[in-house]
């Protein structure tokens, strides 16, 4: 029967269409060209006038067969094409996990701060205020507050950075002391350290740099004695440089304190024995102290029959520059990676026991 080849021949090349079509859109074509209302398996439709009636009914279910047959093969080719789709899209999207991550670039803390903050620590424990001034200081609280007036000679060991004949960059931290006991009214106990920038009239070389840090610290209370500046000292060394060092404390003259003092650490590196490091003498020097003047606290308003106090100032830089063996302070200041990142490592390993 002509029909049936036909239909035959129709389905051969739906077979054919269906397996070319590579993607949804194509394969909706093909749907639309067989299965459509004007698609080529309705047009089959056209012979039936041309069949008895006997013949109709099987001719329109093979008609049917068909349709369903072609139904099931785009919905099989549907599947095909979807997860080929899936695959292509798991093959583009792949991530794999085993690949190193990228580096991130932490940055390392400045040897400055890192020794500020160890010893801000200490003294935050021992119950201390951390306290800030300015930079820019006024003559008054550099110099005059502290008992240096105007003509005094002592001036000359800070030669200064002046703004105007009455403002300049302070040489010091012990300003803050003068501005903390003003604002405190006459009213102990003050306990308070204050780190920050100083400035200097100073040759740039190895161990002085014209811009430096310090750590002020200043107790003043009723009945503070020399004993416990030795013992707050004494304290602060073992912090910084190990457990069994001892202190020293050699006569000195300041200002604004009396008696004044040197503080030296037996050396750590050779335990007092003498080296390189402590040029052979067995003791490091680290940093000026005293007990705070009458006159500096009677300028405050505070009554240095009642009160007294003691006062020290260390530099965080030759601190830094002993504990880590830094043999040039410009270091600190030109912010060369190189050197700034060997402190990396540092922090990886923990803070270091010297
Ligand atoms: N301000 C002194 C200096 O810079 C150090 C110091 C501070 C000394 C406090 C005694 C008391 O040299």
């Amino acid at each position: 029967m002509v029909q049936n080849e036909e239909m035959s021949q129709l389905k051969q090349q739906a077979l054919v269409d269906i397996n070319e079509a590579h993607d949804a859109q194509a394969l909706q074509n093909v749907k639309v060209k067989y299965l459509g209302k004007k698609g080529s398996v309705s047009g089959l439709m056209k012979h039936m006038k041309d069949l008895s009636n006997e013949e109709k009914p099987a001719y329109g279910q093979q008609v049917n067969a068909l349709r369903q047959a072609i139904q099931d093969e785009i919905v099989s080719r549907e599947e095909v094409l979807a997860n080929e789709q899936l695959e292509a899209q798991l093959r583009d999207e792949k991530i794999d996990v085993t690949l190193p991550s990228r580096q991130i670039a932490l940055g390392a803390k400045h040897p400055l701060t890192r020794t500020i903050e160890e010893i801000e620590d200490l003294f935050l424990g021992l119950g201390y205020e951390i306290v800030e001034g300015y930079e820019v200081e006024q003559d008054h609280y550099n110099f005059e507050a502290l008992n240096l007036p105007k003509s005094h000679p002592a001036r000359d060991m800070q030669d200064s950075f002046y703004i105007t004949e009455e403002t300049l960059m302070r040489t010091h931290t012990s300003p803050v002391q003068a501005r903390t006991l003003e604002q405190r009214n006459g009213q102990g106990p003050v306990k308070i350290i204050c780190p920050g920038k100083v400035y200097r009239r100073d040759s740039d070389d190895a161990t002085h740099s014209h811009q430096f840090t310090q750590i002020e610290g200043l107790v003043v209370a009723e009945d503070i004695k020399m004993s416990d500046l030795k013992g707050t000292l004494e304290l602060l060394a073992r912090e910084l440089f190990g457990a069994d060092r001892e202190i020293r404390l050699r006569p000195s003259y300041f200002p604004f304190t009396e008696p004044s003092v040197e503080v030296d650490v037996s050396c750590f590196k050779c335990k007092g024995k003498g080296c390189n490091v402590c040029k052979q003498t067995g003791w490091i020097e680290v940093l000026g102290s005293g007990m705070v003047h009458p006159n500096v606290l009677e300028m405050a308003g505070f009554d240095s029959q009642r009160y007294s106090g003691f006062a020290f100032g260390l530099g965080p830089d030759r601190i830094a520059m002993l504990k880590y063996g830094i043999e040039d302070i410009r270091h600190f200041y030109t912010s060369d990676v190189r050197f700034l990142e060997q402190f990396k490592a540092v922090e990886d390993r923990g803070e270091e026991e010297c």
